[in-house]
């Protein structure tokens, strides 16, 4: 039987709390709430079996590995991977990054290229930096269009012979925007070049299927999906996965040390150095469970239809300006009020009990790009009502009567 909405809500402690009644959650883009079932199974595993994986040979360990790569299976079903061994567990979407962007990058020639998007939050962006710093690579940006689009037509001028690796999000923090990365994907592989999704706005909202989009590398973090903070995910492609050199060393990660050097262990293995995150990856592999509960289609349904309600109400505010026209988004809108720092407006906002985000919202050369430095945020999540949607619109048209 389906869930209702609000049976959806009681699910979740932090929104029945006698003490948030009535305060409006909007800030989902930057982390979402816990369901029940994610939070007991954590407390579980910490009150019944808390050992360390792999290491130990008595039961606790065994079922604390035994959950920890159930989980991996869940995830890597959740997102459709060929393998589990595919699925590394990382603190989160920029951990995820970074692994690839280091090890990558490794084998690059200096003038190397690599392409990305000028949309991309700072964690599909400095690790490139860095590493194309460290390097001597060449970075080159797919430009942003006043819709918030991406503009193919300079994609189409940017590839060469020495194009390396594309990342692109697949959905945007602060548009919404959600890129049609198959036709990237196809474009990249029919020169023979690998792409890296950034999933940390699309997973969590959207079916993802890593073997339908043909991704190479997909990253995502728990947290934006109803898990645990300090978990994520790299998918790899095994191929790619097997060539890359190690990211971290340590614990797990070898096969045999000696000396001068260490043979490196298999995959996931060899990219999962020390002690995991092992509470947080059965949070996650439970978060997974939830969702696909609720099925990943009706997740996206309800979304979009809150996310039509929001703009819509929010482009008939006065003096309200929304960021980003692209066909297809998900439920996040950055927005301006004429003559207000969106500072001064979010804490209005929280004054009257609605959480949003403002900022640049991690994504600085977008907010350059957009000539809008700071903009307030509000992103939905499924559990959201249209009625506090409703009731956040008429919090932000009142504000005439507080704000200058
Ligand atoms: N990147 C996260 C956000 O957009 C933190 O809020």
């Amino acid at each position: 039987m389906k869930k209702t909405l609000e049976e959806i809500r009681r699910d979740f402690p932090i929104l029945s709390h006698e003490k948030n009644e009535g305060f409006i959650y909007l800030d989902n883009a930057a982390t979402t709430q816990k369901p029940k079932i994610v939070l007991e199974e954590m407390d579980r595993f910490y009150k019944n079996y808390n050992a360390n994986v792999y290491r130990a040979i008595h039961r606790w360990g065994e079922e604390s590995t035994r959950q920890y790569e159930a989980a991996r299976k869940k995830i890597s079903r959740f997102i459709n991977a060929r393998e589990e061994r595919e699925i590394i567990f990382t603190s989160g979407t920029t951990d995820s990054i970074n692994l690839v962007a280091s090890t990558f990058c490794r084998n690059m020639r200096p003038g190397d290229q690599i392409i990305l998007t000028e949309m991309e939050h700072h964690s599909n962006l400095v690790p490139w930096q860095i590493a194309s710093e460290q390097y001597g690579l060449k970075l080159k940006y797919i430009p942003v269009t006043p819709e918030g689009t991406l503009n193919m037509d300079i994609l189409k001028t940017l590839w060469s012979e020495k194009t390396r690796i594309v990342t692109v999000t697949h959905m945007s923090n602060v548009l919404g925007t959600v890129n049609n990365v198959k036709e990237i994907i196809r474009a990249a592989h029919s020169r023979g070049i690998p792409v890296l999704l950034d999933g940390a706005q699309s997973v969590p909202h959207m079916p993802v299927d890593v073997q339908v989009l043909d991704c190479d590398f997909l990253a995502f973090s728990g947290h934006k999906m109803c898990g645990p903070t300090g978990i994520g995910v790299l998918y790899g492609k095994a191929e790619y996965l097997e060539k890359l050199p190690p990211w971290k060393g340590g614990g797990e990660m070898i096969r045999s040390v000696f000396h001068d050097y260490s043979e490196w262990n298999t995959l996931p293995h060899k990219f999962e150095a020390g002690t995991p995150n092992i509470a947080g990856a059965i949070g996650l592999g439970s978060a997974v469970d939830y969702l696909s509960s609720l099925g990943m289609e009706r997740i996206h349904r309800m979304e979009q239809d809150l996310t039509q309600k929001l703009l819509q109400g929010l482009r008939e505010i006065p003096g309200i300006r929304v960021f980003g026209e692209a066909p297809e988004r998900g439920g996040i809108a950055s927005f301006t009020r004429e003559g207000t720092h969106s500072h001064d407006l979010t804490q209005y906002l929280d004054s009257r009990g609605v959480a949003v985000r403002a900022g640049h919202h991690c994504a600085h050369v977008l907010a350059k790009k957009l000539n809008a430095l700071s903009t307030a945020r509000a992103s939905v999540y499924f559990y959201n009502t249209g009625e506090e949607i409703d009731r956040f619109l008429k919090i932000l048209s009142e504000g005439d009567d507080f704000l200058i």
